[in-house]
This record gives C-alpha cells, sequence and structure tokens, in this order.
C-alpha cells in the first residue's frame, strides 16, 4: 500500500444498465476521492446507486465511463488486469450478513483471503490471530459462525477483512442485521481501524445513527452525488458541500498509532 495519495479516486463514474426503454441511469458522474485513514459513510433512498458504486469500486463491476484510481494505479486504462488478484491485495469486503464460510472456524475465515493470496499457513494462523486479538474474540478463534453471536461473526468478518493489509475497505450496510447498540460498536470500531490502520473505509448505511461516527458523508440521490460533507466529531455537517481538496484535508486523521504486524 502507498502511503500518499487517496487510496480510492474516481472521476465522472457512470453505470448505465439496459438499453432503450429499460435503460437504467445507475450512476452519473460520480467524483469522489477518498484519503487513507478516512471513514466515509454512503447515503441514499433505495435505488439510489449505493450498491452500484460500491460494486464499481470493488472492481465487482465494470464502470460504462470514467476513471477509477485505486491506490495510485489506473483501473480501466486499456491494459488486461488481473481484477481477482487486485481484489484480493488491495480491497477487504464486509457484507450486512458477515458471510462467513460456515464450516471454518473463526481462525480459519480470517486466514482465508491470506491462503488465497499464498502468505504461507504459519503466517496467516498468526497474523489472524493478532486480528481476533485487536477485534477482542481472541476466545472464539475455534468456534464455527454458527456458534458466534451477531456481533462475534461481524468482527470476524471485520477481521477478515483486514487480513491482507487492504488500502480500502468497502462495507454495505454492515450493522444492518445487527441491534443499535452492536451495529453503533461496529461502526466506532470501524472507525478506530481506519485511523490506525490507516485503510480508507466506505461504508453504505441506511442509519442516521450512525453518522456521528464518521469523517464525511457523502448522499447519493438518482445515481448522482447531491452531497458531500465533512462532519465534526459531534457528527454535525463542519461545511455544505466544501470543494472536493479542502474536505479530504479537513477529514485527514492523524498517523497510525497502532499496528497490527505480523
Ligand atoms: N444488475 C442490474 N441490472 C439492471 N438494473 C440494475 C442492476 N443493479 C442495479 N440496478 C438498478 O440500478 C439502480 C441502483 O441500484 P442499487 O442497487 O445500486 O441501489 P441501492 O442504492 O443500493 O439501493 P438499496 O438501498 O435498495 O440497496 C436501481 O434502479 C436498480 O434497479
Ligand atoms: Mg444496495
Amino acid at each position: 500500500m502507498e502511503n500518499t495519495g487517496p487510496a480510492i479516486e474516481t472521476k465522472k463514474l457512470t453505470k448505465t444498465y439496459g438499453e432503450g426503454r429499460t435503460k437504467v441511469n445507475a450512476l452519473k458522474s460520480v467524483d469522489l476521492a477518498v484519503n487513507k485513514g478516512e471513514l466515509l459513510a454512503i447515503m441514499g433512498p433505495s435505488g439510489s446507486g449505493k450498491t452500484t458504486l460500491l460494486m464499481i469500486l470493488g472492481l465487482v463491476t465494470v464502470p460504462t465511463e470514467g476513471t477509477l484510481v485505486l491506490d495510485g494505479d489506473n483501473i480501466y486504462n486499456g491494459r488486461a488486469r488481473d481484477f481477482q488478484k487486485l481484489r484480493r491485495e488491495k480491497i477487504g469486503f464486509i457484507f450486512q450478513f458477515s458471510n462467513l464460510i460456515p464450516f471454518l472456524t473463526a481462525e480459519e475465515n480470517i486466514m482465508l483471503p491470506m491462503d488465497l493470496v499464498g502468505v504461507p499457513s504459519q503466517k496467516a494462523r498468526s497474523r489472524a490471530r493478532e486480528l481476533l486479538d485487536y477485534l477482542e474474540v481472541t476466545g472464539r478463534a475455534h468456534e464455527l459462525p454458527e456458534r458466534l453471536s451477531g456481533g462475534e461473526r461481524q468482527r470476524v468478518a471485520i477481521a477478515r477483512a483486514l487480513a491482507n493489509r487492504p488500502a480500502m475497505i468497502l462495507a454495505d450496510e454492515p450493522t444492518a442485521s445487527l441491534d443499535t447498540d452492536r451495529g453503533l460498536s461496529v461502526m466506532r470500531l470501524l472507525r478506530q481501524l481506519s485511523t490506525e490502520q490507516g485503510t480508507a473505509i466506505l461504508v453504505v448505511t441506511h442509519d442516521e445513527r450512525m453518522i456521528g461516527e464518521v469523517d464525511r458523508v457523502l448522499q447519493l440521490v438518482d445515481g448522482a452525488v447531491v452531497s458531500d460533507e465533512s462532519q465534526t466529531k459531534a457528527g454535525s455537517p463542519v461545511s455544505k458541500d466544501p470543494p472536493q481538496g479542502a474536505s479530504q484535508s479537513a477529514a485527514k486523521p492523524p498517523e497510525s498509532t497502532v499496528q497490527v504486524e505480523t
């Protein structure tokens, strides 16, 4: 992971589904830059394009138009790319339901992304243990997901997303399946690790109560960005629609304080 510059940057990102009468403009010319260490909430009504945006940023869906630079790497510049490899190395995913593999233990679930990029298993195991510690679920290492609570499952899923030290983590409604307290604690955890690990974290959420925990809120309506506001600590906007550069420097957190190293 490079140390300077945004984790992700898009210019005029556009996604159109279908043709003719069934054509849907799911994203309309989205410009977005998210720095390492920044926690961004993506909000908007159902159908406004939140998941589409997340899936494009996650290199799962190809945009119709526009540029996407991931960790300094211009992805759609005509060169053939190994998207699977890029995803495994650069991006962590967290889902609404933890999506843990049911027949693998918590520890094995966290090891999986490391196995996929060829980390030797002893090293992967020791990093998984460190992450379980960091997320305060050490005692659950050898349990299968069905034996974990919803909050514990999400913590293991977060540990799995962190495994390969991604430049960016994408989370689609990670608190929606949890009650308010557990949801807030997951959100605070994401807050803490974006700062400590220097990871950009983009979270789709419908829940206004989570907004107090984030640096910045992006609002989508009908596939277009209608506002992009930095938040103060208290959760209220600092300024309305600040210029791109200004909002990013304002939201930049202090340098990394804690490292989870193997
Ligand atoms: N694969 C697809 N084919 C055609 N249209 C699609 C496809 N995926 C999404 N859309 C359309 O694109 C628009 C944006 O959908 P998207 O799933 O991104 O919304 P969302 O903001 O995530 O909504 P929700 O809050 O309900 O999850 C919608 O009009 C949707 O119907
Ligand atoms: Mg969605």
